[in-house]
């Protein structure tokens, strides 16, 4: 998967950072719910593998500082969460739901979430762990990203030995790939949906991409089906994948 320009990627960012700080109460009930459903994808058994007593890495955590793992029931018992991201951290009350004060206990829990582990403003093309975590997460960032073969290499070279890489990213279909490149890249032009998706994969590439950095795919869960994966809406597999 070839690199996009440092240009082409600041503009990516550019239209994250206003997506967040317009962010509002149905956007971010959105991306809480988001996470809890795609972890319901990795059965608990190994939820705990990945999360429980393990030094875990998060790259693109989103300038709030959620992470992925704040989700899951099996984040007790773990030892560090580093949460690596290039925006620079985003408190709650500066984007648009600091108006929402009817919905404060609610802001307060995401906020005590964002809160859990360290945030590292670094893109994860520029990490050097070496060989530091157990669990390395990219929840949702693939496709936003400069050099997605970058961060995986990355990715790799963090975790120790025997280590567990768990990638969530969109996947096309292969008729929606060809109208995304083709069709809403003009006609979707400056708006956030093209703007913020330097990349689209189909759920091959992406195996294929994790390949190539070194690792061994050992499940994918939640792919399409043929007619979807050759038609249909956009998925949000769960690529687990050991070094
Ligand atoms: C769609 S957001 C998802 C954020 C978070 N994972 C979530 O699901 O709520 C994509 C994130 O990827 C981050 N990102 C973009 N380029 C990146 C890079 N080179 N390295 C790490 N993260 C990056 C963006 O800043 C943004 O926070």
């Amino acid at each position: 998967m070839t690199a996009v320009s440092l240009d082409r990627w600041s503009a990516a960012q550019a239209a994250e950072l206003s997506y967040w700080r317009s962010l509002d109460l149905r956007e971010i009930l959105r991306i809480c719910a988001e996470k809890p459903e795609f972890l319901a994808l990795l059965d608990d058994g190994l939820q705990r593998d990945l999360f429980q007593g393990k030094d875990v890495l998060e790259i693109g955590c989103g300038p709030l500082g959620l992470s992925l793992v704040s989700f899951s029931r099996h984040k007790g018992g773990l030892k560090r969460l580093v949460k690596a991201e290039p925006l620079p951290r985003l408190p709650i009350r500066e984007t648009r739901l600091g108006e929402d004060a009817w919905a404060a206990p609610f802001l307060a829990w995401v906020e005590q979430l964002a809160a859990e582990g360290e945030y590292m403003q670094t893109p994860g093309e520029a990490l050097g762990f070496n060989a530091e975590f157990d669990t390395v997460v990219t929840y949702n960032v693939l496709d936003h990203v400069r050099e997605p073969s970058a961060i995986l290499g990355n990715a790799y070279q963090a975790l120790r030995p025997g280590g567990t890489l768990l990638v969530g990213v969109d996947c096309l279909s292969w008729v929606g790939r060809l109208r995304f490149e083709h069709i809403t890249r003009r006609t979707h032009k400056g708006q956030i949906l093209v703007e913020a998706h330097p990349h689209t994969f189909l759920p091959g590439d992406v195996k294929a991409m994790i390949e190539a950095a070194g690792f061994n795919v050992t499940a994918m869960h939640g792919l399409p089906g043929t007619l979807r994966g050759f038609a249909g809406s956009h998925t949000r597999p769960a690529f687990v994948a050991r070094k």
